[in-house]
């Protein structure tokens, strides 16, 4: 019996050793591209289960930040916390660009995107600690500013004007190149609407990483080209159905 226990200790113990050398093996440095991914807050909480609150604020006005999220490695070291303090003077900024829209605290939000997603990312001086990973999805949403590139094209808000895929996509092509997904929902009228889109990028902040797509637990699709697209403007008052 003691023996038994001392050979199953003794297994457990080779056995989590041999993990830990897996994962050492493969690597939590072993990412080549990133995902930095921008979402339209107008669209956010039309797919949102009814679970959920859902608070747009005044300020979510332009698209703001999901996440800068370090492709097929997740949740890299659960002893690395993230506290308001390491954030230093971003808060504003952040709170600004980077909103849940869950009637929660932002910091939860951030907190949850550090554990998951920035603790990968450390393997990169640019992005080697809290203020460095927060600092740099805020420039990346001036560098890759969707606002600005759709407003050149003309392509604006509307609830009773839709888009072709091609077109949207033709007007970010001068920024973010041909390797970006738009994502869409669809709403209770069947209408297919912009909610997100992905742009991937090298480890030096360059667009245009290729790799193979990952799966995808969200409700978010890629947009279909066969289909009209809305681009629906916020409303405060009524977030999960913007423009009934
Ligand atoms: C947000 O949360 C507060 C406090 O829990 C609650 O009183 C309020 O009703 C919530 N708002 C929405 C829109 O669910
Ligand atoms: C609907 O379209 C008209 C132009 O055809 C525009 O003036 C109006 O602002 C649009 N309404 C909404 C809510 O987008
Ligand atoms: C970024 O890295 C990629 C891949 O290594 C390279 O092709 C590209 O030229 C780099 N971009 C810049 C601006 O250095």
């Amino acid at each position: 019996m003691v023996r038994g226990a001392v050979l199953l200790l003794l297994w457990l113990a080779g056995a989590e050793m041999l993990r830990e050398e897996q994962v050492e093996r493969s690597g939590f440095c072993s990412w080549k591209c990133m995902k930095f991914v921008q979402m339209w807050p107008a669209s956010f909480c039309v797919a949102l289960g009814p679970r959920f609150d859902c608070v747009v604020p005044e300020s979510a006005d332009s698209w703001t930040i999901h996440g800068l999220w370090p492709s097929s490695v997740m949740n890299c070291c659960s002893c690395w916390h993230l506290f308001p303090s390491d954030l230093m003077d971003l808060p504003k900024q952040l709170a600004q660009h980077w909103p849940t829209f869950l009637n929660a605290s932002n910091f939860k939000f951030w907190k949850e995107e550090w554990q998951k997603h920035g603790t990968c990312a450390g393997c990169m001086e640019a992005l080697s600690s809290p203020s460095k990973y927060f600092g740099a999805a805020l420039d990346l949403r001036t560098t890759y500013n969707i606002d600005g590139a759709f407003q050149r094209a003309g392509i604006l808000p509307s609830c009773n004007h839709s888009y072709q895929l091609q077109t949207l996509r033709e007007a970010l092509v001068p920024i973010l190149g041909k390797e970006h997904q738009l994502q869409c929902v669809t709403d209770g009228q069947a209408r297919q609407i912009l909610v997100q889109l992905k742009v991937s990028l090298f480890s030096n902040f360059s667009a245009g990483c290729l790799e193979e797509e990952a799966r995808d637990f969200s409700p978010y699709r890629p947009c279909e080209n066969q289909r009209r697209i809305f681009y629906f403007p916020p409303n405060q008052k009524n977030p999960r159905d913007p423009c009934p």
